[in-house]
């Protein structure tokens, strides 16, 4: 298992001993003082090797054990979390004028969302920590991933969410039996709620960027996108941001890769916003290197998973990005739903707004002609039930009839 020889604030830069402390840096505070994971990567380097994962049996996320921070195995739940599929789509490579075109459908996972990646390290914790009470404040799918995965063990759930969150979402917590709070405001404000309570009650939090675990199990996408192309990864991959937390991840899983001698280069991570929430996009244009600016706003967008103004994770996001030679781009919300109806007439793979946001952008540079002869990854980030309601604007309606061949006839 991924013994962790540190946490390490990514603003200061100060190591913690994980025992000692569960959120974020003291001194930077839950903002900028978010933590990295750090591991012993001489000793990784010496021992792991590219079969080392499929060795392991494990056909979830769990082959990367040996990466991820948790120290007692038996709490690894019997949902098959990851190692989802990696699709390739030759044709609609050669439309869009790519080498080759990749999509990895997250919307395969338990709960139907990349988020639960992340929720199966984080119970665990709460459990190794002894943690009876969960909770997270969420737009939607970390809630859902977190009630899903706390539901496998006999930990309770409790969830903050924004009133505006889409009705499959809000079901899928109450079927799974989290108490959920229906929280008067946005996203942004839901956060600060949930953060409170997890402090006067002693919750273990799981909300984005303040459990330095989550990245953890957000970077095994990128260790599957890499493990199931033989060790040679794409040369872009676009995500959906948000909170910047899952884009975070894909750039430590990469990172990490090149680290540990398993892939030669990392893949250029492509972050894609929302026109009408776009905060990471806007510090990552006016970032020089040094302290990463913050201006947080009101968000809005269709995307109900990436509507976040006041974004958690923007400090490591924009760090990281720029580290990768990445960068974001902005797609406005009728991109989001043709990129929705598209990706699904062409691939048949059906994204949530947010899942699809990841294609629009690919669309965008694409168009752009910035990725002629490229090979590329759409990271789907959640499965597309999770909000039939926005992407039925752009469809046609269904044809009532009479059970009559005749009138079938009329309208063929
Ligand atoms: C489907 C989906 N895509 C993308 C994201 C973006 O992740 P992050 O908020 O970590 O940037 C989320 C977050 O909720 C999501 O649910
Ligand atoms: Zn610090």
């Amino acid at each position: 298992m991924g013994r962790i020889a540190a946490l390490r604030c990514i603003s200061c830069g100060v190591e913690y001993n994980p025992a000692r402390v569960d959120y974020t840096c003291p001194s930077c505070g839950p903002r900028r003082g978010t933590l990295e994971v750090l591991y012993d990567y001489d000793r990784l380097r010496r021992t792991l090797k590219p079969s080392s994962f499929s060795e392991t049996g494990f056909a979830s996320m769990w082959r990367y054990e040996a990466l991820l921070p948790i120290e007692d195995r038996r709490f690894i739940q019997p949902l098959r979390v990851g190692w989802t599929p990696l699709y390739a789509f030759p044709g609609l490579a050669k439309e869009l004028r790519l080498a080759a075109f990749y999509v990895k459908d997250d919307g395969q996972n338990p709960t139907a969302s990349y988020k639960d990646r992340a929720s199966s390290v984080v119970v665990i914790k709460a459990q190794e920590k002894g943690r009876p009470v969960v909770t997270c404040a969420s737009t939607g799918n970390a809630a859902s991933s977190l009630s899903g995965f706390a539901a496998s063990t006999d930990l309770r759930t409790i969830i903050f969410v924004p009133e505006r969150a889409p009705e499959a979402k809000v079901a899928q917590l109450l079927i799974y039996g989290a108490k959920v709070f229906l929280v008067r405001g946005s996203y942004d404000v839901a956060y600060d709620l949930a953060a409170e309570a997890a402090e006067a009650f002693g919750w273990y939090n799981r909300s984005a960027a303040v459990n330095p675990y989550l990245v953890e199990g957000k970077k095994t996408g990128a260790l599957e996108i890499a493990e199931q192309l033989g060790w040679n990864p794409p040369d872009v991959v676009f995500i959906g941001v948000g909170d910047g937390s899952v884009i975070s991840g894909l750039c430590k899983g990469f990172d990490e890769l090149v680290r540990l001698g398993l892939i030669a280069r990392a893949p250029r991570v492509i972050g894609v916003q929302a026109e009408g929430s776009a905060p990471i996009a806007r510090a990552f244009a006016a970032y020089r290197g040094r302290t990463v600016p913050i201006e947080d706003g009101d968000a809005h967008t269709v995307a109900d998973s990436i509507c976040v103004g006041k974004p958690r994770d923007i400090v490591k996001a924009v760090t990281y990005v720029a580290r990768n030679g990445g960068e974001f781009v902005t797609v406005s919300d009728a991109e989001i739903l043709d990129a929705i109806v598209t990706l699904a007439r062409r691939t048949g793979v059906f994204a949530e707004p947010a899942g699809a946001a990841s294609y629009a952008g690919l669309r965008k540079l694409a168009a752009a002609g910035t990725l002629e002869g490229k090979t590329a990854a759409v990271v789907v980030s959640g499965n597309g039930l999770k909000d039939v309601a926005s992407p039925r604007t752009i469809v046609e309606s269904p044809i009532p009839v009479e059970p009559s061949l005749k009138e079938i006839e009329r309208h063929l």
